[in-house]
């Protein structure tokens, strides 16, 4: 009947919102695979390009970096935050159900200083619940090797405890490596684990699958190469020195 014709193609174009919701949540190849995920979206390829720029200011630069972050972090934590399930009242008189982040299990977001600490500016906008726990690493300039020279970790973490880290550039891998070794030392999983970056090369990205199958990393570019001082090309130079306007 025309009747039954209208509902089936009702379902149809609901059941392909629900297929289009579902695929934006990306997913490794195998279970225990690690993830990188470059979202497809025109804004994201907009904030890095102008980071890209030698001509971008610092001033633009931080800005830019902090609406990437923002942007990211959306992302990653899609699947990530813990919801809860309650009921409001509207000013209808009405009574709805609602979905909100749950208080009692805040993201504990880890940035690494400096650059990585811009990437967080805007991300107490996007998370309604968090708690920050920083870290500072050097590196050495002919060695590439990075030290702690600050570190906020909880002494304990429980293997439930989810886990966001920002920093910008993933060129040699040597400092998320740390820092990811560390929160698993102290009790944390891979899989609760989730790293922001601007941009990523592929020395980083093999380091982590090879030790952190199940971790997910959220980037706006996966590069090509880094250069013997340790630098991604083509990627934006210092991301530290360029927010700060270091020279
Ligand atoms: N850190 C940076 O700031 N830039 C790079 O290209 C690599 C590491």
């Amino acid at each position: 009947t025309r009747r039954s014709a209208a509902s089936a193609r009702r379902v149809a174009r609901v059941s392909l919102v629900v297929r289009a919701t579902a695929d934006a949540v990306p997913k490794p190849k195998k279970p225990q695979q690690m993830l990188v995920y470059a979202p497809p979206h025109p804004l994201i390829k907009h904030w890095l390009a102008l980071l890209r720029s030698e001509y971008t200011p610092p001033q633009m630069f931080r800005s830019a970096c902090a609406e990437l972050g923002r942007l990211l972090i959306y992302e990653a934590v899609r699947d990530f935050l813990p919801t809860i399930e309650q009921q409001v009242q509207t000013p209808l008189g009405a009574v709805a159900d609602a979905t909100l982040c749950d208080p009692t299990k805040p993201i504990k977001v880890v940035p690494i200083l400096r650059a990585g600490l811009v990437l967080l500016e805007q991300a107490g906008q996007v998370m309604p619940f968090q708690e920050t726990y920083h870290v500072g690493y050097v590196r050495d300039p002919k060695t590439l090797q990075a030290t702690a020279y600050l570190n906020k970790l909880p002494a304990k973490v429980s293997p439930d405890d989810l886990f966001l880290i920002t920093d910008p550039m993933l060129a040699t891998g040597g400092t998320i490596v740390q820092v990811i070794e560390d929160i698993v030392s102290r009790g944390g999983k891979a899989e609760n684990i989730r790293v922001v970056a601007v941009v990523v090369a592929p020395p980083a990205l093999k380091k982590l699958a090879d030790r952190f199958p199940g971790l997910k990393v959220y980037t706006a570019m996966i590069d090509e190469q880094v250069d013997e001082r340790g630098y991604i090309i083509p990627g934006l130079g210092d991301a530290g020195d360029r927010a700060y306007g270091t020279p």
